[in-house]
């Protein structure tokens, strides 16, 4: 995939920049003991504030979380809905992660407009909007188009 670095959302350099420092910090509290592939998210909401997420292992393999997830629960369950940025930090030399598909998702439904920042391990990043990242999401409006009949 092609990224490229814009500025969209109107966000200076300098607040990507600290929201690529704060999903760095997150990635520091990774729990990745079995992958050992750490990853940290920030999210910037519209009030301003920075929340953070890490990937969270399990034992049990399938029951981890991503960090992306993890960011985006802890913001709506402390009731933010609307997000201005979501900033992606991993270890891997080189790389501008992107989000998994299930995260993309589940990003998908809080907004097309959104910036997400794919970092590097130094602190470079590029960045793509939600809806150029998962151009066909589902969600609500296909929940509620005309179906035809069934019975069962
Ligand atoms: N992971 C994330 O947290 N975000 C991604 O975008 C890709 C993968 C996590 C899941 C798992 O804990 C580890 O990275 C290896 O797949």
């Amino acid at each position: 995939m092609e990224h490229k670095n814009n500025d969209c959302n109107n966000l200076t350099p300098e607040v990507i920049k600290k929201l690529v420092e704060s999903a760095h910090e997150a990635k520091k509290m990774s729990h990745s003991p079995y992958s050992k592939f750490r990853v940290g998210a920030a999210i910037l909401t519209e009030e301003d504030k920075v929340i953070k997420g890490c990937n969270v292992e399990n034992a049990s393999y399938t029951l981890g979380v991503c960090a992306e997830r993890c960011a985006i629960f802890k913001a709506i369950s402390d009731g933010h809905k609307k997000f201005k940025a979501l900033a992606i930090a991993c270890d891997v030399i080189g790389l501008n992660l992107a989000p998994c598909g299930a995260c993309r998702q589940i990003m998908h439904e809080f907004g097309g407009d959104y910036l997400i920042v794919l970092s590097q391990p130094d602190f470079t990043y590029k960045t793509i909007t939600m809806n150029e990242l998962l151009p066909f999401g589902f969600d609500d409006s296909d929940l509620n188009r005309e179906k035809i009949n069934y019975t069962n």
